[in-house]
């Protein structure tokens, strides 16, 4: 389980915390969703579950072990906003193989398959996929270190209704096999998939986490 205590955090440039005392917890292989309206603090909170921002108070931990931030980078693929803008590969396969230094091809296809592209054309450039395609892509990107948890901010943001249908059938497939927590605007679209949901309000969590096996 990884659990969030009383989580605070204030950037030093900032005048007013941006997250106030976040307790929650995630089960292993659970999804939970993040809501919420914009500059509630969510993305700062994947920051900080990542270990990519050092919170003023509070811990984290995971299977009762605190853990740093560093050890939580170790144990987290995150896929930020956007992540075809950050593609670095001028092919699929150079995606994916960028910080593996020895890699077997096996890895790669166990992956594109738990990513729904199996069998793509690994010599293509990245920009070529499909929008959905692309988000597939930089979550397989992650998928290649084996991350404990993995964390997507807004993963169907600027997609159109049938490439945000490939993201949650992406999600679906992953579902009970990694531990997932995701930022979204549109929790509907993950019904039929079962997750808990917490919604942040400036900072705060305002709905304690409600179980959902909608369908
Ligand atoms: N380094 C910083 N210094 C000062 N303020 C910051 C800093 N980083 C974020 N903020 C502010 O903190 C608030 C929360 O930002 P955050 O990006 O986490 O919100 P969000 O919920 O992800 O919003 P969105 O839905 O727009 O992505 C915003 O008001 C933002 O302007
Ligand atoms: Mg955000």
């Amino acid at each position: 389980m990884l659990d969030l205590r009383e989580i605070t955090y204030q950037p030093q440039t900032g005048s007013e915390k941006i997250l106030d005392d976040i307790s929650f917890n995630v089960h292993e292989n659970e999804l939970i969703l993040i809501c919420g309206n914009s500059g509630a603090g969510k993305t700062t909170l994947l920051e900080i579950i990542s270990g990519l921002t050092i919170p003023q108070k509070g811990s984290i931990s995971w299977k009762n072990k605190t853990i740093s931030a560093r050890q939580r980078r170790w144990i987290s693929g995150v896929v930020f906003q956007f992540p075809e803008r950050y593609f670095l590969g001028t092919t699929v396969g150079k995606e994916l193989k960028f910080g593996h230094k020895s890699l077997r091809e096996k890895n790669i296809d166990i992956v594109l398959k738990k990513v729904g592209l199996s069998g793509i054309n690994l010599a293509q450039a990245p920009e070529k996929l499909s929008g959905g395609q692309q988000r597939r892509l930089a979550v397989a990107v992650q998928l290649m270190r084996n991350p404990t948890i993995l964390l997507l901010d807004e993963p169907t943001a600027g997609l159109d209704w049938s490439m945000k249908n490939d993201v949650k059938n992406l999600v679906h497939n992953l579902q009970n096999k990694n531990t997932i927590i995701i930022v979204t605007h549109e929790p509907s679209l993950f019904e039929g998939i079962p997750y808990k949901i917490i919604t942040l309000e400036k900072g705060k969590i305002k709905k304690l986490m409600k179980e959902h096996y909608g369908g």
